[in-house]
Order: C-alpha cells, then structure tokens, then sequence
C-alpha cells in the first residue's frame, strides 16, 4: 500500500442528536461511536491518523477514547460542513503527499477488510477522487450517487439539495472518501457553500474533479448495513441492534450458545468462554469476562464482572466490579456490588445482597440477606435473614466470621465484630461482642408462654409468674 493518512471526522452540531454530547460520542455495545471507525482505522497502520474535534472537545475526547499516540487531533474552529472539516486538517498534513482517507466518526459497523478492499481497488484504478457507494433500500437522508447515460460518475446530491428524480436513486454515498492529498486540500478551499444548509459538503470535490477531468471512481460495496451512518438516536438504537446481533454471532462462532441474539446485550469489551449458555434479556457489561460452562440466565446485568468456569448466574441477578469463582452459584435475584469476592463453589441466593465482602470457598448464603464488609471463612452457613450491621452512622466496619460457623436465621451482626472457627449463632440473636471459636452464641430474650391467653375485652386468666423455657 502507498502513504496513507486517515482523517476521521467527529466534529459537527450534532444537531439531530438533540444532545449536550457530541454524537460520536454516545455509547454503543459499551464504546463511544466514534472508537468502533477509530479502531478499523488504526488496523490500516495508516502514517497518519488525524481525528477533527469540535472546538475545546478534545479533553472530552481524549477520556472517552483514551490516549493514544497514534492520533492526532485537529479542531475544526466552526462547524461548516465535512468539507471545511477536512480542510481543517492541511496544516497537520503540510509534508504528506499520499492518499487520504475520510472517514465518518458516525459510521460505526465499517471494517477494515472493506476499507483495505476499496483502497486496493482505488490504487489499482488510480483514481484521483475515489468513494465507496453502496446501495440501500430506503435511502432517505443519504447523498445520491449522480451518474451519466453511460453510467460514468459525475457527483453526489445531498437528499436535502435533490430533485424528486434524484431522489428515487438507491445508489448513495457512504461518506468514505479517498483522495490524492495535494489535489484534495486544493479543491476544498474552491468549494463554495451554495446549498440548503450554507456548508462546505466534502461530497462537492467530485463533480469538481469530474469536471476538471480527474479519474474519480465510485466504488459500490455490499452489504450496505456496514455503512450505516448514525445520525439521530433512532439511528444509534438501529446500529446497536446490528452491532448486539454480530457481537452474539461472533461468540457463537466460538462455541457460546445464546438463546436469542436479538434480545442479549453483550458489550464488545465482554469475553466469553466456550460452552457458556447465554439466555435472552442478560446484559453483559464493560470489562466483563464470562468463563467456560457458565450459565448466565435470563434478566442478569454484569458489569465489569470477572466470572470464572462453570458459574450459574440465576436469574434476575446484577454483579458488579466482583469475582465470581468457579462452580459459584448466585441467584435468582440476587445482588453483588462492587468489590465482591465470592469463592468456589459459594452459594448465594435469592434475595441476597453482597457488598465489598468476601466469602470464601463453599460459603453458603441462600436466603434474603445483607452481607456487607464482611469476611467470612469456608464452608460458613449464613442463615436466612443475616444482616451485618456495617454503618454506625459514620463510619463502616468489618465483620469477619470464621470457618465453618453456623448462623442461624435472623441474626444481626453489630459491626466491628470477629466469630471465631465452628462458632454457633442462635436464631434471631443480635451479636455486638466478638464470640469465640467452637462457642455457642445468643442474645435474644428468652420465650414467655402466657398460658390460656385471651384477646383484649375478653376475661383473661391470670398471669400467674408461670414462664416456661424453651
Ligand atoms: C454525509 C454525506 C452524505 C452521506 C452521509 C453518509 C456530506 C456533505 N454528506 O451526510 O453524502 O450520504 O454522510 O453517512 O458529506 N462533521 C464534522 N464537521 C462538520 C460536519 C460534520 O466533523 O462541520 C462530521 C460529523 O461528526 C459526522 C460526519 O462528519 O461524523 C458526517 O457528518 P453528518 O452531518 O452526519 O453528514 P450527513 O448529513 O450524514
Ligand atoms: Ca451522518
């Protein structure tokens, strides 16, 4: 391949976005628009990378897409139109005599192996001013494709400045441009801004160049959803719907079963492992990394979740920034945030909630509980109802529980507060002291059975001091 220099345009009023965020910035399977044409861009290992920002949106940018050396950005002072964005960028290009590739920041399912295609194609041709077109059945906002009797390519027509005829063309202009790069900045400074929204259309250097006998070429490529532009939030629910569905289909590929790729939203940071069963409304989320075997069952959300082999993610469950390790049960509906960790073979079930905790190897907490700031050892069985009690109103504390203890239902833990190894926890106690090893600790009130008890009005036999034990 010759020189080669990207400019990615991200610029622009994001007017139909209606929104305080540039467009390209708005997430899709997890990543701004923007990185998925930034990404296919950098595989070309083009000499130059130049991104055009929005005036004072380059810090925006930077965070969200991350530093990268490779890429340089620009900033477009106003915004006039994709051809006074690419005009913007000849300072940056001054020493660079190759071709230029445009792409649009809003055209988020484009691949590399497409843009490699065309740019070969263009080479070979030896075209000065080269697009990809394509064809699409309901063409609506894109530019018409113009072409003569004999087919040769003459211009494009934004939808806006189109005749009703032109308009009934299905050809149109995907927004990826090559070019000559001393041709192409020449030509943008004659390109006037007559025309519906009084810009400089990058699209107007081909009737230029055609008319000055230039070899410009439009190259049709299929398939046409590759070239989506995302332009409102209609646009972005459409894209991701395609992008969910190829992110399903490539983890299929790789021997994960999902049930049903069009209800399952696997961002594309996720990895998965093979034989993982994937059932519809699960939401798999940043970082997240799915081991071999799981099963991730219906209406779970994982963010940032590291989940190793063989884990049954019940349904309705929501993990967060934890680990969950091999052969763990969780759920249905349980919740685990931030800062989790839950060991092999550990259960917890329905109506639990885990926060910054750890629960070691086959700890086991089935039912309705708050387990937060805790430690607790192997093997310990955490009854129905647990609550440690981590906040005194200032401050949080720990609770750490042994190996193996039983807690019995209803117990709260009055945190600080340390359980020693095999301890016993009696129903319904409230445990403010730390208790030993082996020992057996309650603190509720004992039982008082008041016998022949009658409802308020009616004559009722006397107390007579009688209390029975339990
Ligand atoms: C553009 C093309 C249209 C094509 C369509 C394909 C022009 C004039 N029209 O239309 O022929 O069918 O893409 O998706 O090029 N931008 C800037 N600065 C600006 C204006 C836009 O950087 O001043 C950026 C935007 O961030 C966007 C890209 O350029 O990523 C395209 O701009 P947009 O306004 O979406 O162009 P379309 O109307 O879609
Ligand atoms: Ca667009």
């Amino acid at each position: 391949m010759k020189k080669l220099a990207i400019v990615i345009l991200a610029a622009g009023k994001s007017t139909r976005m209606k929104s305080a965020t540039s467009k390209v910035l708005h997430r899709l399977a997890g990543l701004p628009l923007v990185s998925y044409p930034l990404q296919e861009a950098l595989k070309l290992r083009p000499q130059k990378l130049v991104m055009v920002v929005g005036r004072g949106e380059e810090a925006s940018f930077e965070q969200a897409l991350g530093r990268d050396k490779r890429v340089k950005y620009c900033t477009q002072a106003g915004a006039r139109g994709t051809g006074d964005a690419v005009l913007s960028v000849e300072g940056l290009l001054k020493n660079f005599d190759g071709y230029v590739l445009v792409l649009p920041g809003d055209v988020p399912l484009i691949f590399s192996s497409t843009l490699g295609e065309f740019i070969g194609t263009v080479e070979e041709g030896g075209a000065d001013c080269a697009i990809i077109s394509t064809c699409m059945p309901d063409p609506a906002e894109y530019g018409r494709v113009i072409r003569d009797d004999s087919g040769r390519f003459l211009a494009i027509r934004e939808a806006r400045d189109a005749t009703d005829d032109e308009l009934e063309i299905d050809e149109i202009n995907t927004g990826i441009v090559l070019a000559r790069s001393n041709w192409l900045f020449e030509s943008l400074k004659e390109i006037k801004p007559h025309n519906a929204q009084n810009e400089y259309y990058l699209t107007d250097v081909i009737d230029l160049a055609a008319r000055g006998g230039r070899k410009v070429m439009a190259h049709c490529m299929l398939p046409h959803e590759q070239f989506l532009g995302v332009n409102d939030r209609a646009g972005l629910a459409y894209a991701a719907k395609i992008m969910h569905f190829c992110i399903a289909e490539y983890w299929m590929v790789r021997g994960v079963s999902v049930q049903d790729p069009d209800q399952t939203y696997i961002d594309s940071t996720v990895t998965i492992g093979e034989d993982a069963n994937i059932a519809p409304s699960v939401f798999l989320r940043g970082k997240t990394r799915v081991g071999k075997g799981c099963i991730i069952d219906t209406g779970t959300v994982l963010t940032d979740a590291t989940v190793g082999d063989n884990v049954y993610i019940k349904p309705y469950s929501v993990i967060e920034e934890s680990r969950i390790m091999e052969g763990a049960q969780v759920g249905p509906f349980s919740r685990v945030r931030p800062g989790s960790y839950l060991g092999r073979g550990v259960k917890v079930g329905n109506f639990v909630e885990v926060k910054k905790s750890v629960l070691k190897p086959g700890v086991k907490a089935n039912h309705l509980s708050y387990i937060g700031d805790a430690t607790i050892g192997a093997k310990t069985n955490v009854g129905c109802g647990t609550i440690t009690c981590n906040y005194d109103g200032r401050a949080k504390h720990r609770t750490v529980i042994g190996e193996g203890v039983l807690v019995g239902s209803d117990t709260q833990f009055v945190a600080p507060v340390r359980i020693g190894k095999n301890a016993v926890i009696g129903a319904g106690s409230t445990i403010t002291k730390n208790v030993p090893p082996k020992a057996l600790a309650l603190s509720r009130v004992e039982q008082v059975n008041i016998s022949n008890w009658k409802p308020r009005g009616e004559k009722r036999s006397k107390v007579k001091g009688k209390r029975r034990k339990d």
